[in-house]
Formats: C-alpha cells, sequence, structure tokens
C-alpha cells in the first residue's frame, strides 16, 4: 500500500498527475497537498474527487507543522513534489513570493519527510521524494546552436527569479539525498501545454484571446524558441520515473520539438479560427508586438535520450494533434476559462475552506 503526497494538485500539471495516479492505482492512497493559490482550481479534478483513493487538504507546503502532521497521520511512503508559483512574469514583479515558496516551501517538503521517515524503524526503506522542475535552470541556449541541447550535465545557470528560486530548490533536494541519504529523484521538463492550464501562460491566454478578439501581446521579435511537451505525456513520464527511475538521478523530461514564439501563435490562429469556423488568416491582424519580457530568454531546448534509453518513455502525441485537441478543449470549455477570468473560482473556494 503506497500513500502518497502530491503536492500543488490542484493546479496545471499537478491536476493531470492525480488523476493518472487517482484512475491508475486504485489501491494507493493519493493526497493532493495544495494552498489553491490564484493557481489552484479545484474544478481541475471534478471528475476524481470523489473517489475513495483521494483526499484533498488545503495546506501550504511552508507550513512545516502542517504537512509533518499530516505525513505521521497518512503514514506517507512517497512524496511526488509539483506546488510552486510558476509564473515568470510574476517573478520579475515579486520575486519574494517566489524564494519563499519554491525554495522555502520545498525546504520544509523535505525536512518534514526526513524527521518523519527517519523515525520509522525501516528509514528510508520504501521511500521516495520525487521532485518536479523545469528546464529553465539551466539558463538560455542560442538560436544560431541548434545543436546544442539541455542534457542533464549542462550546468545550471537561471535567469529569472522563477527560475532562480527552482534552481535553488533542486540543489536543496539534492543535499538532502548527499547529506542524510534521502531517497530523492529530480527531473526538468521543457514547456508544457494542454488542458487546465491557467491562462496567463502563452498557449491558454492566446486562444481565450483571439475567442474575444482581444489583441495578443508578443514580447519582443516573437524569436524567443520553447520547447513544447503535452502535458499528459509528463504526467506519463512523472508516473514512469516515479515508479522505475534510479534514486539520485536526475531526467531531463521533453518531447524534441522547439517551436519559435510567432509560429506557434500563428498555429493558434489557425486552428482556433479552422474550429470556430472563421476564414483562415481572419485573427492575424490581433498579433501585437510588446515590449519585451526583462531577462527574456532566448532558446529552451531539452535532451530527453537518457529518460527515453533508460525508461522507455517517448511522447506520445505530435505536436499538431497536441495543439489542436488543445484547442479543442479551451473552446469547449469556455466556462472553465470564464470561471477564472471573472475570478469566480477564487471566491467559490473562500467560501468553502473558510474557517478550516
Ligand atoms: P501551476 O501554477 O499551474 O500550479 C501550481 C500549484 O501549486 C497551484 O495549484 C497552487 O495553488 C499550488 N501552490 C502554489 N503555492 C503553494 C504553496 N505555498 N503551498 C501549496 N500549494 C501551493 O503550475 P504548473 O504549471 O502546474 O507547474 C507545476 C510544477 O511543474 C512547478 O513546480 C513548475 O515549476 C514545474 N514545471 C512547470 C512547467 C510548465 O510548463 N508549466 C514545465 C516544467 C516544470
Ligand atoms: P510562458 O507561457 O509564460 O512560459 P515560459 O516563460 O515559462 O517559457 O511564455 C512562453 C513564451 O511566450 C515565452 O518566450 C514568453 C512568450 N510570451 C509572449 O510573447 N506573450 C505573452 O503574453 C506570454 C504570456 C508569453
Amino acid at each position: 500500500m503506497k500513500s502518497i503526497i502530491i503536492t500543488g494538485g490542484a493546479g496545471f500539471i499537478g491536476s493531470h498527475v492525480v488523476r493518472l495516479f487517482v484512475n491508475k492505482y486504485p489501491d494507493y492512497r493519493i493526497i493532493n497537498v495544495d494552498k489553491l493559490t490564484y493557481a489552484g482550481n479545484l474544478a481541475n479534478l471534478k471528475d476524481i474527487e470523489d473517489k475513495p483513493n483521494y483526499r484533498f487538504v488545503r495546506a501550504d507546503i511552508c507550513d512545516f507543522d502542517t504537512i509533518f502532521a499530516l505525513m505521521k497521520e497518512e503514514h506517507v511512503t512517497g512524496v511526488i513534489h509539483l506546488a510552486a508559483e510558476s509564473h515568470v512574469d510574476r517573478s520579475i514583479k515579486d520575486p519574494f513570493t517566489f524564494a519563499r515558496t519554491n525554495v522555502m516551501g520545498t525546504l520544509s517538503m523535505l525536512q518534514a519527510a526526513k524527521l518523519y521517515w527517519e523515525s520509522l524503524p525501516e528509514k528510508w526503506e520504501g521511500k521516495r521524494f520525487y521532485h518536479i522542475s523545469t528546464d529553465e535552470v539551466y539558463g538560455a541556449l542560442e538560436i544560431e546552436h541548434p545543436e546544442i541541447l539541455f542534457t542533464e550535465q549542462t550546468k545550471y545557470n537561471p535567469h529569472s527569479p522563477y527560475s532562480a528560486s527552482k534552481a535553488s530548490s533542486d540543489h536543496f533536494v539534492r543535499a538532502f539525498h548527499d547529506t542524510y541519504g534521502m531517497p530523492t529523484i529530480v527531473t526538468n521538463c521543457s514547456n508544457n501545454y494542454g488542458p487546465y492550464q491557467f491562462p496567463e501562460k502563452l498557449i491558454p491566454l492566446f486562444i481565450n484571446n483571439i475567442r474575444h478578439r482581444k489583441p495578443l501581446p508578443v514580447y519582443g521579435k516573437g524569436e524567443n524558441v520553447r520547447d513544447w511537451l503535452y502535458v499528459v505525456d509528463h504526467a506519463r513520464a512523472i508516473d514512469i520515473i516515479f515508479h522505475n527511475g534510479k534514486i539520485a538521478e536526475t531526467y531531463n523530461i521533453g518531447g524534441f520539438n522547439e517551436w519559435k514564439n510567432i509560429d506557434i501563435i500563428k498555429t493558434i490562429i489557425k486552428t482556433v479560427d479552422k474550429l470556430l469556423g472563421r476564414p483562415e488568416g481572419a485573427d492575424l491582424d490581433l498579433i501585437t508586438y510588446v515590449t519585451d519580457r526583462a531577462g527574456h530568454d532566448m532558446r529552451y531546448a531539452i535532451d530527453s535520450t537518457k529518460l527515453q534509453r533508460e525508461l522507455g518513455w517517448e511522447p506520445s502525441l505530435q505536436f499538431e494533434e497536441g495543439i489542436e485537441k488543445t484547442v479543442r478543449w479551451y473552446l469547449d470549455n469556455q466556462e472553465w476559462l470564464d470561471n477564472i477570468t471573472s475570478g469566480e473560482y477564487e471566491k467559490y473556494y473562500d467560501d468553502m475552506y473558510k474557517n478550516r
């Protein structure tokens, strides 16, 4: 019997991981620990919230006492840690929140797991602390050298407060292995896309704006390159690595799928127009070039050869298929988007969890 805390399970990627584990492993106990910040939304998990092997706990990962007590109460054997502040633009405006949640929050999770697991007779045996991180910790690659990708050996060189906080958290996780022998794993994944992504990130924001004929703010010249992976494929990788990954290892996760922002934006416009029955190119006029993001990393690209070779993971979807599926999902789930853009979803939680 495994009892697993998944942090950040009400967010974008976390909700896909929770859904996968709850459905695939009915004999595991899955405890979703989420503070429900602006980015957390329990509507992402409507389809599994009544499953007997699932429990939601509203808690802040920085609250060590609550996390430690929960680990004891639930006899936790594994942690899959996704909770984080995740938006680069917000980190530029408010770096403290990123240091608090991403660094101190991760440390609090590590220390709670350490003290709890060390108190058991079997200690680390059968335990696993799996930390989900990003390719952004490696810094930026050059467009002029497409042959160079991020590997697990690439030196950390973060530029944004977001990536600096994630890099720091990765170092703490590895330090807990090297210092105390905690069974840890770290993975660094490229940009994810798919259903339930908060509409402040490029793809859902632009789909929503195109639908409502609002401007599409393209940073700089739109020439920055990102490497996109369908979120369900990330969740599948997390499942494989949680079960079969080697302790103390790092795995890069990515689908070898690099796109210049402006090209992806044109693809999104084309797909939305097609699905809404608008003439091809009808919404190209919404493209609006705006001031570049401060310290905007030029290119990210992940080499996931190690994961493919050692653990047999492969992305299941080609990008063209994934993006059409994604656009269709947002167009079909306008209510989900409207609840977020109107702020309705936050009021609901505040009423529901007041005084708890
Ligand atoms: P998200 O912003 O959609 O969700 C984050 C979740 O964490 C939310 O549900 C939020 O309520 C919760 N949370 C935030 N602060 C918390 C706190 N103090 N205590 C408890 N819960 C808290 O993020 P996401 O895009 O799903 O990313 C999840 C993880 O994956 C992050 O660690 C991120 O760094 C990493 N990652 C994301 C991407 C990507 O493209 N989105 C790529 C690689 C890695
Ligand atoms: P984003 O989705 O914020 O992910 P990240 O910054 O973590 O890669 O942005 C993806 C790319 O799109 C990035 O190069 C910044 C760019 N971008 C825009 O041009 N306009 C926007 O409004 C947003 C949100 C992003």
